[in-house]
Protein backbone atom coordinates (compact mmCIF):
# COMPACT_ATOMS: atom_id res chain seq x y z
CA UNK A 1 0.00 0.00 0.00
CA UNK A 2 1.74 3.22 -1.20
CA UNK A 3 1.04 6.21 1.73
CA UNK A 4 1.03 9.71 0.85
CA UNK A 5 1.49 12.64 2.16
CA UNK A 6 -0.32 15.45 0.72
CA UNK A 7 0.18 19.07 1.73
CA UNK A 8 -2.09 21.68 1.10
CA UNK A 9 -5.06 19.23 0.82
CA UNK A 10 -7.78 21.70 1.89
CA UNK A 11 -7.28 23.95 -0.22
CA UNK A 12 -9.03 23.85 -4.34
CA UNK A 13 -6.50 21.36 -6.34
CA UNK A 14 -5.03 19.51 -3.42
CA UNK A 15 -8.15 18.46 -2.26
CA UNK A 16 -9.46 17.63 -5.71
CA UNK A 17 -6.58 15.57 -6.02
CA UNK A 18 -7.14 13.73 -2.38
CA UNK A 19 -10.92 13.34 -3.83
CA UNK A 20 -9.79 11.90 -6.67
CA UNK A 21 -6.91 9.45 -5.60
CA UNK A 22 -9.73 7.86 -2.96
CA UNK A 23 -12.12 7.26 -5.59
CA UNK A 24 -9.32 5.74 -7.60
CA UNK A 25 -7.24 3.43 -5.14
CA UNK A 26 -8.79 1.70 -2.44
CA UNK A 27 -5.64 0.74 -1.12
CA UNK A 28 -3.99 3.80 -0.36
CA UNK A 29 -3.18 5.76 3.03
CA UNK A 30 -2.69 9.71 2.94
CA UNK A 31 -1.61 11.67 4.91
CA UNK A 32 -2.68 15.52 4.99
CA UNK A 33 -1.12 18.29 6.15
CA UNK A 34 -2.86 22.18 5.94
CA UNK A 35 -2.02 25.20 8.04
CA UNK A 36 -6.06 26.09 7.52
CA UNK A 37 -5.17 29.46 6.17
CA UNK A 38 -7.89 31.79 4.78
CA UNK A 39 -7.80 29.40 2.14
CA UNK A 40 -8.02 26.07 3.72
CA UNK A 41 -11.66 24.93 4.37
CA UNK A 42 -12.33 21.32 6.57
CA UNK A 43 -15.42 21.66 5.25
CA UNK A 44 -14.20 20.80 1.55
CA UNK A 45 -12.60 17.54 3.08
CA UNK A 46 -15.30 16.36 5.64
CA UNK A 47 -15.79 13.27 3.77
CA UNK A 48 -12.58 12.26 3.37
CA UNK A 49 -11.22 13.00 6.76
CA UNK A 50 -13.94 10.87 8.01
CA UNK A 51 -11.98 8.27 5.75
CA UNK A 52 -10.28 5.41 7.36
CA UNK A 53 -7.43 5.76 5.00
CA UNK A 54 -7.02 9.15 5.92
CA UNK A 55 -5.42 11.25 8.35
CA UNK A 56 -5.51 15.00 8.85
CA UNK A 57 -2.35 16.77 10.77
CA UNK A 58 -3.36 20.54 11.35
CA UNK A 59 0.37 22.47 10.80
CA UNK A 60 2.68 24.35 8.73
CA UNK A 61 5.21 23.31 6.00
CA UNK A 62 7.56 25.53 7.67
CA UNK A 63 7.46 23.88 10.75
CA UNK A 64 10.14 21.09 11.20
CA UNK A 65 9.21 19.25 14.07
CA UNK A 66 5.81 18.40 13.03
CA UNK A 67 6.92 17.61 9.59
CA UNK A 68 9.57 15.31 10.78
CA UNK A 69 6.94 13.82 13.07
CA UNK A 70 4.84 12.75 10.47
CA UNK A 71 7.73 10.86 8.62
CA UNK A 72 8.58 8.97 11.91
CA UNK A 73 5.33 7.78 12.16
CA UNK A 74 4.46 6.83 8.67
CA UNK A 75 6.79 5.35 5.91
CA UNK A 76 5.79 7.87 3.45
CA UNK A 77 6.42 6.81 0.01
CA UNK A 78 4.84 9.84 -2.12
CA UNK A 79 5.05 13.61 -1.04
CA UNK A 80 2.51 15.28 -3.08
CA UNK A 81 3.28 19.48 -2.08
CA UNK A 82 0.57 21.53 -2.82
CA UNK A 83 0.87 23.99 0.37
CA UNK A 84 1.19 27.15 -1.07
CA UNK A 85 -0.18 30.93 -1.01
CA UNK A 86 -1.34 30.62 -4.12
CA UNK A 87 -3.09 34.37 -5.40
CA UNK A 88 -1.13 36.76 -7.08
CA UNK A 89 -2.63 39.95 -5.82
CA UNK A 90 -2.16 39.11 -1.97
CA UNK A 91 1.35 38.61 -3.21
CA UNK A 92 1.27 41.85 -4.52
CA UNK A 93 0.21 43.42 -1.32
CA UNK A 94 2.54 40.99 1.17
CA UNK A 95 4.92 39.47 -0.34
CA UNK A 96 6.70 38.20 2.05
CA UNK A 97 3.90 35.46 3.73
CA UNK A 98 4.71 34.28 -0.47
CA UNK A 99 8.50 33.48 0.23
CA UNK A 100 8.44 32.12 3.92
CA UNK A 101 5.36 29.80 2.78
CA UNK A 102 6.42 28.65 -0.99
CA UNK A 103 10.01 29.29 -0.53
CA UNK A 104 11.09 27.97 3.32
CA UNK A 105 8.17 25.68 3.48
CA UNK A 106 9.36 23.77 0.57
CA UNK A 107 12.66 23.27 1.69
CA UNK A 108 11.78 22.26 4.85
CA UNK A 109 9.76 19.70 3.03
CA UNK A 110 12.53 18.59 1.28
CA UNK A 111 14.96 18.18 4.28
CA UNK A 112 12.49 16.19 6.19
CA UNK A 113 11.62 13.90 3.33
CA UNK A 114 15.16 14.01 2.39
CA UNK A 115 16.88 12.61 6.33
CA UNK A 116 13.51 10.10 6.18
CA UNK A 117 14.33 8.46 3.03
CA UNK A 118 18.49 8.75 3.28
CA UNK A 119 19.45 4.73 3.41
CA UNK A 120 23.38 5.60 3.21
CA UNK A 121 26.21 6.86 1.25
CA UNK A 122 27.06 5.80 -2.84
CA UNK A 123 30.57 5.83 -3.45
CA UNK A 124 30.74 9.51 -4.86
CA UNK A 125 29.37 10.53 -1.32
CA UNK A 126 25.83 11.50 -2.71
CA UNK A 127 22.94 9.96 -0.41
CA UNK A 128 21.03 6.99 -1.00
CA UNK A 129 17.01 6.47 -0.77
CA UNK A 130 14.62 3.93 0.13
CA UNK A 131 13.35 2.51 -2.91
CA UNK A 132 10.24 4.23 -4.47
CA UNK A 133 10.04 7.47 -2.52
CA UNK A 134 9.23 10.45 -4.78
CA UNK A 135 8.68 14.16 -3.96
CA UNK A 136 6.29 16.21 -6.18
CA UNK A 137 6.66 20.35 -6.15
CA UNK A 138 3.17 21.21 -7.66
CA UNK A 139 4.36 24.36 -9.45
CA UNK A 140 2.78 26.36 -12.31
CA UNK A 141 3.33 28.26 -15.50
CA UNK A 142 3.64 31.28 -14.10
CA UNK A 143 7.32 30.65 -13.37
CA UNK A 144 7.64 30.97 -17.26
CA UNK A 145 6.77 34.81 -17.15
CA UNK A 146 4.32 35.99 -20.11
CA UNK A 147 3.94 35.31 -23.69
CA UNK A 148 3.36 37.81 -26.13
CA UNK A 149 -0.40 38.34 -27.23
CA UNK A 150 -0.18 38.19 -31.35
CA UNK A 151 -3.74 37.49 -32.52
CA UNK A 152 -6.88 39.38 -31.19
CA UNK A 153 -8.96 36.15 -32.59
CA UNK A 154 -8.10 33.05 -31.49
CA UNK A 155 -6.13 31.20 -34.29
CA UNK A 156 -6.74 27.11 -35.18
CA UNK A 157 -4.11 25.30 -33.14
CA UNK A 158 -2.91 22.15 -35.37
CA UNK A 159 -0.82 19.93 -33.47
CA UNK A 160 2.13 18.36 -36.26
CA UNK A 161 3.82 15.96 -33.68
CA UNK A 162 2.02 12.79 -34.72
CA UNK A 163 2.36 11.12 -31.01
CA UNK A 164 0.92 14.24 -29.53
CA UNK A 165 -1.74 14.02 -31.99
CA UNK A 166 -2.75 10.22 -31.10
CA UNK A 167 -3.08 11.01 -27.69
CA UNK A 168 -5.17 14.22 -28.07
CA UNK A 169 -7.52 12.40 -30.65
CA UNK A 170 -10.41 13.22 -28.20
CA UNK A 171 -9.82 17.36 -28.82
CA UNK A 172 -10.17 19.09 -32.12
CA UNK A 173 -11.22 22.30 -31.29
CA UNK A 174 -8.17 23.60 -30.15
CA UNK A 175 -6.92 27.69 -30.60
CA UNK A 176 -4.49 29.84 -29.71
CA UNK A 177 -4.12 33.69 -29.05
CA UNK A 178 -0.51 33.33 -29.90
CA UNK A 179 3.10 31.88 -31.57
CA UNK A 180 4.74 30.90 -28.73
CA UNK A 181 3.97 28.31 -25.70
CA UNK A 182 5.52 27.52 -22.60
CA UNK A 183 7.64 24.45 -22.94
CA UNK A 184 9.87 22.28 -19.92
CA UNK A 185 12.90 24.27 -21.62
CA UNK A 186 11.43 27.60 -21.77
CA UNK A 187 13.85 29.95 -19.59
CA UNK A 188 12.47 30.64 -16.18
CA UNK A 189 11.10 34.84 -15.82
CA UNK A 190 8.57 35.13 -13.18
CA UNK A 191 7.09 38.49 -12.92
CA UNK A 192 5.18 38.74 -9.60
CA UNK A 193 6.08 38.07 -5.85
CA UNK A 194 3.59 35.11 -6.38
CA UNK A 195 5.51 33.64 -9.23
CA UNK A 196 8.94 34.36 -8.11
CA UNK A 197 8.24 32.16 -4.75
CA UNK A 198 7.26 29.46 -6.76
CA UNK A 199 9.96 29.54 -9.46
CA UNK A 200 12.47 29.68 -6.18
CA UNK A 201 10.65 26.88 -4.63
CA UNK A 202 11.37 25.07 -8.08
CA UNK A 203 14.94 26.05 -7.89
CA UNK A 204 15.64 24.48 -4.73
CA UNK A 205 13.79 21.25 -6.11
CA UNK A 206 16.01 21.00 -8.79
CA UNK A 207 19.28 22.28 -6.01
CA UNK A 208 18.36 19.06 -4.09
CA UNK A 209 17.46 16.82 -7.05
CA UNK A 210 21.33 17.92 -8.44
CA UNK A 211 22.73 18.14 -4.84
CA UNK A 212 21.27 14.90 -2.99
CA UNK A 213 19.91 13.32 -6.14
CA UNK A 214 16.86 13.45 -3.76
CA UNK A 215 13.92 11.90 -6.18
CA UNK A 216 11.68 14.43 -7.56
CA UNK A 217 9.20 15.67 -9.69
CA UNK A 218 8.14 19.35 -10.34
CA UNK A 219 4.53 19.62 -12.57
CA UNK A 220 4.15 23.28 -13.85
CA UNK A 221 0.16 23.64 -14.23
CA UNK A 222 -1.91 26.14 -16.14
CA UNK A 223 -5.04 28.05 -14.13
CA UNK A 224 -7.19 25.40 -12.89
CA UNK A 225 -11.03 25.71 -12.28
CA UNK A 226 -13.47 23.37 -10.93
CA UNK A 227 -15.44 22.56 -7.61
CA UNK A 228 -14.14 24.30 -4.32
CA UNK A 229 -12.36 26.80 -6.51
CA UNK A 230 -12.20 30.22 -4.00
CA UNK A 231 -14.34 32.78 -4.84
CA UNK A 232 -11.02 35.37 -5.04
CA UNK A 233 -10.07 33.69 -8.46
CA UNK A 234 -11.37 34.94 -11.33
CA UNK A 235 -13.80 32.14 -12.61
CA UNK A 236 -15.67 31.38 -9.26
CA UNK A 237 -15.64 35.11 -8.27
CA UNK A 238 -17.67 35.95 -11.25
CA UNK A 239 -20.03 33.19 -10.38
CA UNK A 240 -20.62 34.38 -6.83
CA UNK A 241 -21.26 37.73 -7.83
CA UNK A 242 -23.28 37.52 -10.79
CA UNK A 243 -25.52 35.32 -8.31
CA UNK A 244 -25.51 38.30 -6.44
CA UNK A 245 -26.31 40.60 -9.04
CA UNK A 246 -22.81 42.38 -8.31
CA UNK A 247 -20.36 44.01 -10.57
CA UNK A 248 -18.20 41.50 -12.49
CA UNK A 249 -14.81 43.66 -12.07
CA UNK A 250 -12.24 42.77 -15.21
CA UNK A 251 -8.78 43.89 -14.60
CA UNK A 252 -7.51 45.98 -17.46
CA UNK A 253 -9.47 45.89 -20.49
CA UNK A 254 -9.72 42.03 -20.21
CA UNK A 255 -7.70 40.99 -23.05
CA UNK A 256 -5.38 39.50 -20.94
CA UNK A 257 -5.12 35.00 -21.56
CA UNK A 258 -4.82 32.19 -19.38
CA UNK A 259 -5.09 28.38 -20.66
CA UNK A 260 -8.01 27.04 -18.39
CA UNK A 261 -7.59 23.32 -17.23
CA UNK A 262 -10.68 21.60 -15.36
CA UNK A 263 -9.00 20.46 -12.29
CA UNK A 264 -9.79 16.73 -12.34
CA UNK A 265 -7.39 16.84 -15.48
CA UNK A 266 -4.63 18.08 -13.35
CA UNK A 267 -5.13 15.37 -10.67
CA UNK A 268 -4.94 12.81 -12.97
CA UNK A 269 -1.85 14.49 -14.31
CA UNK A 270 -0.12 14.00 -11.03
CA UNK A 271 -1.30 10.89 -10.19
CA UNK A 272 0.38 9.80 -14.02
CA UNK A 273 3.61 12.14 -12.65
CA UNK A 274 3.66 10.41 -9.43
CA UNK A 275 3.54 6.71 -11.16
CA UNK A 276 5.24 7.10 -14.42
CA UNK A 277 7.19 10.54 -14.37
CA UNK A 278 11.22 10.06 -14.67
CA UNK A 279 12.64 10.59 -11.73
CA UNK A 280 14.35 14.80 -12.16
CA UNK A 281 11.81 15.68 -14.88
CA UNK A 282 10.04 18.53 -15.06
CA UNK A 283 5.98 17.90 -16.40
CA UNK A 284 4.28 20.56 -18.00
CA UNK A 285 0.38 20.46 -17.87
CA UNK A 286 -1.86 22.16 -19.56
CA UNK A 287 -5.61 22.87 -20.60
CA UNK A 288 -4.82 23.11 -24.29
CA UNK A 289 -7.73 26.00 -23.57
CA UNK A 290 -6.85 29.62 -24.13
CA UNK A 291 -8.74 32.21 -23.64
CA UNK A 292 -9.15 36.33 -22.90
CA UNK A 293 -10.23 36.91 -19.05
CA UNK A 294 -13.05 39.08 -20.76
CA UNK A 295 -14.84 36.21 -23.58
CA UNK A 296 -14.69 33.81 -19.88
CA UNK A 297 -16.85 36.52 -18.08
CA UNK A 298 -18.88 36.54 -21.13
CA UNK A 299 -19.19 32.63 -21.08
CA UNK A 300 -20.47 32.40 -17.54
CA UNK A 301 -22.79 34.94 -17.83
CA UNK A 302 -24.60 33.69 -20.83
CA UNK A 303 -24.26 30.53 -19.12
CA UNK A 304 -25.59 31.08 -15.94
CA UNK A 305 -28.18 32.74 -17.82
CA UNK A 306 -29.23 30.09 -19.96
CA UNK A 307 -29.43 27.00 -16.95
CA UNK A 308 -31.99 29.86 -14.84
CA UNK A 309 -34.15 29.62 -17.90
CA UNK A 310 -33.73 26.37 -18.85
CA UNK A 311 -33.98 25.52 -14.64
CA UNK A 312 -36.08 28.07 -13.51
CA UNK A 313 -36.16 26.15 -9.96
CA UNK A 314 -32.79 27.25 -9.57
CA UNK A 315 -33.69 30.87 -9.55
CA UNK A 316 -33.51 30.40 -6.07
CA UNK A 317 -30.23 30.44 -5.55
CA UNK A 318 -30.27 34.11 -6.61
CA UNK A 319 -30.49 37.47 -4.90
CA UNK A 320 -31.45 39.49 -8.14
CA UNK A 321 -34.55 39.24 -10.46
CA UNK A 322 -32.98 36.78 -13.61
CA UNK A 323 -33.22 39.49 -16.41
CA UNK A 324 -30.06 41.31 -14.07
CA UNK A 325 -27.61 38.63 -15.28
CA UNK A 326 -26.60 39.67 -18.70
CA UNK A 327 -23.31 41.80 -19.95
CA UNK A 328 -24.60 45.38 -18.12
CA UNK A 329 -22.71 43.38 -15.30
CA UNK A 330 -19.19 43.36 -16.36
CA UNK A 331 -16.80 46.56 -15.29
CA UNK A 332 -13.65 47.14 -16.08
CA UNK A 333 -11.57 48.00 -13.11
CA UNK A 334 -7.80 49.16 -12.72
CA UNK A 335 -5.18 46.67 -13.86
CA UNK A 336 -2.99 44.18 -11.88
CA UNK A 337 0.57 45.85 -11.42
CA UNK A 338 2.92 43.63 -13.23
CA UNK A 339 -0.30 41.65 -15.29
CA UNK A 340 1.28 38.95 -17.53
CA UNK A 341 -0.67 38.80 -20.83
CA UNK A 342 -0.74 35.46 -21.52
CA UNK A 343 -0.34 31.99 -20.62
CA UNK A 344 -0.04 28.72 -22.74
CA UNK A 345 1.36 25.53 -21.81
CA UNK A 346 2.73 23.17 -24.12
CA UNK A 347 2.18 19.73 -22.66
CA UNK A 348 3.44 17.52 -25.58
CA UNK A 349 6.34 16.04 -23.18
CA UNK A 350 3.61 14.95 -20.85
CA UNK A 351 1.09 13.78 -23.47
CA UNK A 352 4.05 11.36 -25.38
CA UNK A 353 5.85 10.46 -22.52
CA UNK A 354 2.60 9.15 -19.91
CA UNK A 355 -0.40 9.41 -22.23
CA UNK A 356 -2.01 12.22 -20.68
CA UNK A 357 -3.89 15.18 -22.07
CA UNK A 358 -6.42 17.59 -21.17
CA UNK A 359 -9.31 15.49 -21.55
CA UNK A 360 -12.27 17.63 -19.99
CA UNK A 361 -13.51 20.21 -23.19
CA UNK A 362 -14.32 24.39 -21.64
CA UNK A 363 -18.19 24.33 -22.05
CA UNK A 364 -18.26 21.58 -20.56
CA UNK A 365 -16.11 21.59 -17.57
CA UNK A 366 -17.13 25.36 -17.13
CA UNK A 367 -21.05 23.88 -17.14
CA UNK A 368 -20.29 21.58 -14.23
CA UNK A 369 -18.30 24.02 -12.26
CA UNK A 370 -21.31 26.62 -12.29
CA UNK A 371 -23.63 23.80 -11.54
CA UNK A 372 -21.40 22.84 -8.76
CA UNK A 373 -21.68 26.23 -7.61
CA UNK A 374 -25.78 26.60 -7.52
CA UNK A 375 -25.90 23.26 -5.92
CA UNK A 376 -23.13 24.31 -3.29
CA UNK A 377 -24.04 27.35 -2.09
CA UNK A 378 -23.66 26.71 1.52
CA UNK A 379 -19.97 25.93 0.78
CA UNK A 380 -19.64 29.23 -0.46
CA UNK A 381 -21.46 31.51 2.15
CA UNK A 382 -18.29 29.08 4.81
CA UNK A 383 -15.98 30.08 2.79
CA UNK A 384 -16.80 33.62 2.03
CA UNK A 385 -17.67 34.15 5.87
CA UNK A 386 -15.64 36.25 8.10
CA UNK A 387 -12.57 37.75 6.47
CA UNK A 388 -13.51 37.19 2.77
CA UNK A 389 -15.92 40.20 3.01
CA UNK A 390 -13.22 42.97 4.28
CA UNK A 391 -10.48 41.18 2.07
CA UNK A 392 -12.92 41.97 -0.99
CA UNK A 393 -13.33 45.38 0.51
CA UNK A 394 -9.83 46.17 0.07
CA UNK A 395 -8.80 44.68 -2.80
CA UNK A 396 -11.89 46.31 -4.98
CA UNK A 397 -12.92 49.68 -3.53
CA UNK A 398 -10.73 51.66 -4.79
CA UNK A 399 -9.40 49.79 -8.29
P1 LIG B 1 -5.26 27.27 -2.46
O1 LIG B 1 -4.84 28.65 -2.08
O2 LIG B 1 -6.67 27.01 -2.81
O3 LIG B 1 -4.91 26.27 -1.27
C1 LIG B 1 -3.70 26.31 -0.58
C2 LIG B 1 -3.78 25.36 0.60
O4 LIG B 1 -2.50 25.38 1.26
C3 LIG B 1 -4.81 25.78 1.66
O5 LIG B 1 -5.50 24.63 2.13
C4 LIG B 1 -3.97 26.37 2.77
O6 LIG B 1 -4.57 26.25 4.07
C5 LIG B 1 -2.70 25.55 2.66
N1 LIG B 1 -1.52 26.24 3.19
C6 LIG B 1 -1.12 27.51 2.95
N2 LIG B 1 0.01 27.78 3.64
C7 LIG B 1 0.34 26.65 4.30
C8 LIG B 1 1.40 26.29 5.16
N3 LIG B 1 2.37 27.17 5.48
N4 LIG B 1 1.44 25.04 5.67
C9 LIG B 1 0.46 24.14 5.37
N5 LIG B 1 -0.57 24.44 4.58
C10 LIG B 1 -0.63 25.67 4.05
O7 LIG B 1 -4.28 26.84 -3.61
P2 LIG B 1 -4.58 26.00 -4.94
O8 LIG B 1 -5.18 26.89 -5.95
O9 LIG B 1 -5.25 24.74 -4.56
O10 LIG B 1 -3.09 25.68 -5.41
C11 LIG B 1 -2.40 24.55 -4.90
C12 LIG B 1 -1.00 24.53 -5.48
O11 LIG B 1 -1.06 24.48 -6.89
C13 LIG B 1 -0.17 25.77 -5.15
O12 LIG B 1 1.14 25.35 -4.90
C14 LIG B 1 -0.24 26.61 -6.42
O13 LIG B 1 0.93 27.39 -6.55
C15 LIG B 1 -0.30 25.53 -7.48
N6 LIG B 1 -1.02 25.89 -8.71
C16 LIG B 1 -2.26 26.43 -8.67
C17 LIG B 1 -2.94 26.69 -9.85
C18 LIG B 1 -4.34 27.26 -9.85
O14 LIG B 1 -4.87 27.57 -10.92
N7 LIG B 1 -5.01 27.40 -8.71
C19 LIG B 1 -2.34 26.39 -11.08
C20 LIG B 1 -1.03 25.86 -11.09
C21 LIG B 1 -0.40 25.59 -9.90
O1 LIG C 1 -1.43 30.03 -14.19
C1 LIG C 1 -1.50 29.34 -12.98
C2 LIG C 1 -1.89 30.29 -11.88
O2 LIG C 1 -3.26 30.60 -12.07
C3 LIG C 1 -1.66 29.72 -10.49
O3 LIG C 1 -0.28 29.51 -10.31
C4 LIG C 1 -2.20 30.67 -9.42
O4 LIG C 1 -2.08 30.06 -8.14
C5 LIG C 1 -3.65 30.93 -9.71
O5 LIG C 1 -4.16 31.86 -8.77
C6 LIG C 1 -3.84 31.47 -11.12
O6 LIG C 1 -3.27 32.80 -11.26
P1 LIG C 1 -3.98 33.96 -12.09
O7 LIG C 1 -3.50 35.25 -11.60
O8 LIG C 1 -3.90 33.70 -13.54
O9 LIG C 1 -5.52 33.68 -11.65
P2 LIG C 1 -6.70 34.66 -11.22
O10 LIG C 1 -7.94 33.85 -11.15
O11 LIG C 1 -6.34 35.49 -10.04
O12 LIG C 1 -6.82 35.64 -12.47
C7 LIG C 1 -7.09 35.12 -13.77
C8 LIG C 1 -7.10 36.30 -14.73
O13 LIG C 1 -8.25 37.11 -14.44
C9 LIG C 1 -5.90 37.22 -14.59
O14 LIG C 1 -5.53 37.70 -15.87
C10 LIG C 1 -6.41 38.37 -13.74
C11 LIG C 1 -7.88 38.44 -14.10
N1 LIG C 1 -8.82 38.89 -13.01
C12 LIG C 1 -8.74 38.26 -11.82
C13 LIG C 1 -9.59 38.61 -10.78
C14 LIG C 1 -9.50 37.93 -9.44
C15 LIG C 1 -9.75 39.87 -13.26
O15 LIG C 1 -9.82 40.42 -14.38
N2 LIG C 1 -10.59 40.22 -12.24
C16 LIG C 1 -10.55 39.64 -11.01
O16 LIG C 1 -11.34 40.05 -10.10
Amino acid sequence: MKKYLVTGAAGFIGANFVKYMLSKYDDIYIVILDKLTYAGNLGTIKNEIEDSRVEFVLGDICDKEKVSEIFSKHDIDYVVNFAAESHVDRSITNPQLFLETNILGTQNMLECAKQAWTTGKDSNGYPTYKDGKKYLQVSTDEVYGSLSKDYDQPQPLEITDEEVKQVVKGRTDIKTYGDKYFTETTPLDPRSPYSASKTSADLIVRAYNETYKMPINITRCSNNYGPYHFPEKLIPLIIKNILEGKKLPVYGKGENVRDWLYVEDHAKAIDMVLNSGRVGEVYNIGGFNEETNINIVKLVIDTIARIMKEEPSYQSVLKVPVEMINYDLITYVGDRLGHDMRYAIDPSKTARELGWYPETPFTVGIEKTIRWNLDNQDWVEEVASGDYQKYYEQMYKNR
